[in-house]
């Protein structure tokens, strides 16, 4: 399973409803996901992530069991804010404060096609808020001042193309 990075046009749309959840499927999608989350030591993952444009996605913190949100609708983000550093698997190697509510109750559907309610705070909050983002073609580098925005995005560029030099100067 690829994960794509910045660059690609499917981490800018917006993801499509899942009808109907199949739980066949969804099972064996939601493992496929959390595999390749581990892979990339990642914290969550989400369908246009991996090139699939549906309201799908699979957070896994450390001590917990992998969860999966279907259909996530929020109902509710607290007022209060908190800043907390994010990365994110279509970003390698970047890093940055970001601020977002610090709670948050969403409901959503399961990978058997069960609907359930959740409160989440903490870093559970963070990841929920960063995954939804991604359903609608949001990234994290989307919610910096565009100074810190740009900052970051010269940094990036600069790591590629410091790669791509290294690997020149490999054949050389
Ligand atoms: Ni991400």
């Amino acid at each position: 399973m690829e994960i794509l990075t910045l660059g690609n046009e499917l981490l800018r749309q917006k993801a499509a409803p899942v009808k109907p959840i199949d739980p066949e499927k969804y099972q064996a999608l939601a493992e496929e996901m959390a595999g390749a989350l581990h892979q990339g030591k990642g914290v969550g993952l989400a369908g246009p992530q991996i090139g699939l444009l549906e309201r799908i996605f699979v957070v896994h913190m450390e001590k917990d069991i992998p969860r999966v949100f279907i259909n996530p609708s929020l109902i509710m983000t607290s007022q209060e804010t908190v800043k907390y550093e994010e990365g994110c698997l279509s970003l390698p190697g970047l890093w940055a404060d970001v601020i977002r509510p610090a709670a948050v109750r969403l409901q959503a559907w399961n990978e058997k096609g069960k609907p359930f309610t959740l409160d989440a705070s903490g870093m559970l909050a963070r990841i929920i808020l960063h995954e939804y983002d991604h359903l609608e073609g949001v990234l994290f580098i989307d919610r910096l001042s565009e100074p810190k925005r740009n900052r970051l995005l010269a940094k990036y560029e600069k790591r590629k193309g410091g790669s791509n030099a290294d690997s020149l100067r490999g054949k050389s």
